[in-house]
């Protein structure tokens, strides 16, 4: 603010000195005002969880008059200020971020009270307002790290991992951050008295939320909710499953705990030495510091990190199926790659990624495989015959099978369908080739998948709201003559067929899951 207090000159002495006083109060007041609204700084908004980590969001702001700019950081999401508006008490700024091909943004309204930063921002217009409060912290503090140089690309052996799709359990469905040691021991647990581990159900995976921060010499360390992670390991090993844990090439998590950005090699050291198997890899807050296109170099760095522990460790890659990861995540040592973004416990979300994956077919392969993501069977979002199609599918999909609900507390119906094992050889089956999509008239869809032997995996699926009959031609599938044997897989029976095809009714949203001896 330019202020001249030496600004008295003219005609009349006595206006002059009342007009000079005017100008010179009211510059006193812009002065005193602008003080007063000086947001410049960096402010930090901590919120401590009862994990013993924080959760934190930092706002680097430079105020020139009423233009704010500057970045907003809110977990792992780096924001740069690109527009502001309002003031001089109250201004509301705007934060843009270039994700993969999309943009993302952040609004938040700014008031400067005392020395503290009243910030109030929602997620969608018809949300209600979230409010913070956000304090002076140093410069530098938040700040997004530095870019490191990437390798250059090479193939990463396959580890001789995963040769069938895996099998197991993932928290992150039903616990979300409510995951701790307790509840995975108790998982480990109900995995072995629920059948399910004879069933062939293995990984006892720890999703985002485990992290805590890094020690002196930046060796990860879990949080309060995972007092000893060896220990953990050794329980579940006592059981005869194997553990899986979670980071992401970012500086942070989806979640926003610790990321492994800068430390690939040390924490998968300490992951081996903590006894861990199963490695699930999300890109999150990497997106901040690479482009999609720098996604192999990146997962490559962890790949050669795992195969150098010598531990033999799954890799599971997790960033939404983005640049065609089943076309380059076998070269970065994956066994696994998430081909889409996130499922719901949802009909209409599980529907959407699992009749989405036919063309991805042709890139699965033994201990390489699509994941169209965790399982929600037994999360009470859709009906028991609307968990038979999303296990039938996945079946199909040669996906793997990782459950996501509450082992310790499964309906018999819940039960029966994760422990089907006619269903789950079918998933297994050593050829291990992914099915497609053979025909689809209205609601309904023929799926197939072979299976070795010259066997077929045959899905009669009618997504429609009624029930509906349907025709298999087994001509249509491929099959010449007649078939020697087919069994329905949910009701655990042969049906006998005669001649060349098979007349069925399917109930709305479910399946007839049919195997095919030619
Ligand atoms: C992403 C992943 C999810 C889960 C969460 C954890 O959204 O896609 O599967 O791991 O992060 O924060």
């Amino acid at each position: 603010m330019n202020t001249n207090y030496s600004c008295f000159f003219g005609k009349s002495v006595q206006t002059l000195i009342f007009l000079g006083a005017l100008v010179c109060l009211s510059g006193f007041a812009i002065v005193a005002q602008t003080t007063a609204t000086n947001l410049t700084g960096n402010w930090a908004v901590k919120v401590p969880r009862t994990d013993g980590t924080n959760q934190w969001a930092y706002f680097n702001l430079k105020q020139d008059g009423l233009k704010i700019t500057g970045s907003i950081r809110v977990t792992q999401f780096y924001y740069t200020i690109s527009e502001s508006t309002g003031g001089p008490e109250s201004f509301t700024v705007t934060g843009t971020m270039k994700d993969g091909k999309s943009d993302r943004m952040v609004r938040y309204e700014v008031k400067l009270v005392g020395d503290e930063l009243r910030l109030s921002t929602r997620r969608r217009l018809e949300d209600k307002p979230t409010d913070s409060v956000a304090k002076r912290v140093p410069d530098g503090e938040g700040a997004m790290p530095g870019r490191l140089p990437l390798p250059a690309l090479h193939n990463v052996p396959y580890n001789r991992l995963a040769k069938t799709p895996p099998m197991g359990w993932n928290s992150w469905n039903k616990f979300k951050g409510r995951v701790d040691d307790q509840v995975v021991r108790e998982i480990a647990d109900a995995m072995v008295s629920s059948g399910m581990k004879d069933a062939g159900y293995q990984y006892i995976n720890i999703d985002d939320t485990w992290e805590g921060e890094r020690d002196a010499k930046g060796n990860i360390t879990s949080n309060k909710k995972f007092p000893d992670m060896k220990a953990l390991a050794d329980y579940v090993h006592s059981k005869g499953l194997k553990l899986g844990i979670y980071s992401s090439p970012g500086p942070n998590t989806c979640a926003g705990y610790e990321g492994s950005y800068g430390h690939e090699e040390q924490d998968a050291r300490t992951f081996a030495a903590w006894g861990i198997d199963y490695l699930k890899y999300d890109w999150c807050g990497a997106r901040n510091l690479y482009t999609d296109e720098e996604m192999p170099a990146v997962y490559q760095k962890m790949g050669d990190a795992l195969a150098k522990t010598g531990r033999p460790i799954v890799y599971s890659l997790c960033q939404y199926g983005r640049l065609d990861v089943w076309k380059w995540g076998p070269d970065v040592g994956g066994n696994l790659w998430r081909t889409t973004g996130d499922i719901s416990d949802r009909w209409d979300s599980m529907t959407r990624i699992g009749f989405g994956q036919s063309d991805l077919a042709p890139f699965a392969s033994t201990g390489h495989w699509n994941d169209p993501d965790m399982l929600e069977v037994g999360n009470g979002g859709m009906t028991d015959t609307e968990y038979k199609t999303h296990v039938s599918l996945w079946a199909i999909l040669a996906a793997p099978l990782l459950a996501g609900n509450d082992l310790r507390d499964m309906t018999p119906a819940t039960k029966d369908i994760l422990l089907n094992r006619e269903v789950v050889a079918v998933n297994q089956d050593k050829a291990g080739k992914q099915g497609k999509r053979v025909s689809q008239t209205g609601d309904q869809e023929i799926w197939v998948r072979p299976l070795a032997a010259g066997d077929l995996a045959v899905g009669v699926f009618n997504r429609g709201t009624a029930s509906a009959d349907v025709t298999v031609r087994w001509a249509d599938l491929g099959i010449k003559g007649s078939v020697k044997q087919v069994r329905d897989l949910w009701e655990k029976k042969d049906v006998k067929v005669n001649g060349s095809e098979y007349k069925l009714t399917v109930p709305s949203h479910g399946v007839v899951f049919l195997r095919v001896g030619k």
